[in-house]
């Protein structure tokens, strides 16, 4: 499922691309926005950024972690960070357009899955760090394949759908 959406969601971009480049070579036209708006208050916008940003400090957490092979500081850092739909104010959960919800879905599943095999056992012949990267990399699939897809247009709270 999850990984369908990706796909869906890389395709939507590439489709975006290849009629980019059919189009006059304009910086105006390469740089044309294709993204999906969703209607957001200013005050809902805030909220999601500011999650957005605590997600931009964990990756970095995250990569320190690894780099001093402390795989207790990843799972720590990367358990409560997927939650994010959690953390949104309900009005804005039902309004997310059901691919954005899916994905928030998969990119939690991501973390955890992160933070379980982070604090799993050492087995002879298993490289640890290596799959903690992959797990890592699988995380930021979602984090892009959202941000190329999907972007918030601030509208009065009054004219939200
Ligand atoms: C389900 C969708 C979704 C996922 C998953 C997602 N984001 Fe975002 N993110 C957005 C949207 C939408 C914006 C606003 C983009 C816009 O309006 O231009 C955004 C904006 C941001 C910003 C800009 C914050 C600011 O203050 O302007 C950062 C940083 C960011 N995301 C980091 C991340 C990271 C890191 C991940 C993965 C761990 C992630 N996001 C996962 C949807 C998502």
């Amino acid at each position: 499922m999850a990984r369908k959406l990706i796909t869906l969601a890389l395709l939507l971009v590439s489709t975006a691309s290849v009629s980019t480049l059919a189009q006059a070579q304009s910086s105006s036209a390469i740089y044309s926005d294709k993204r999906i708006a969703i209607n957001i208050s200013q005050a809902e916008k805030n909220q999601v950024l500011y999650e957005m940003r605590e997600f931009l400090h964990g990756l970095h957490n995250i990569n320190h972690a690894l780099a001093r092979q402390d795989m207790k500081a990843v799972a720590i850092t990367a358990r409560p960070m997927g939650s994010l739909r959690d953390r949104m104010p309900a009005s804005l959960k039902e309004r997310m357009p059901e691919e954005f919800t899916q994905l928030s879905i998969a990119m939690n599943e991501a973390f955890l899955t992160l933070a379980r095999d982070a604090e799993s056992k050492d087995e002879a012949g298993k490289d640890k760090m290596r799959q903690v990267h992959e797990n890592l990399a699988e995380v930021m699939t979602y984090c892009s394949g959202c941000h190329d897809t999907y972007r918030f247009n601030v509208v009065p709270v009054k004219a939200r759908k």
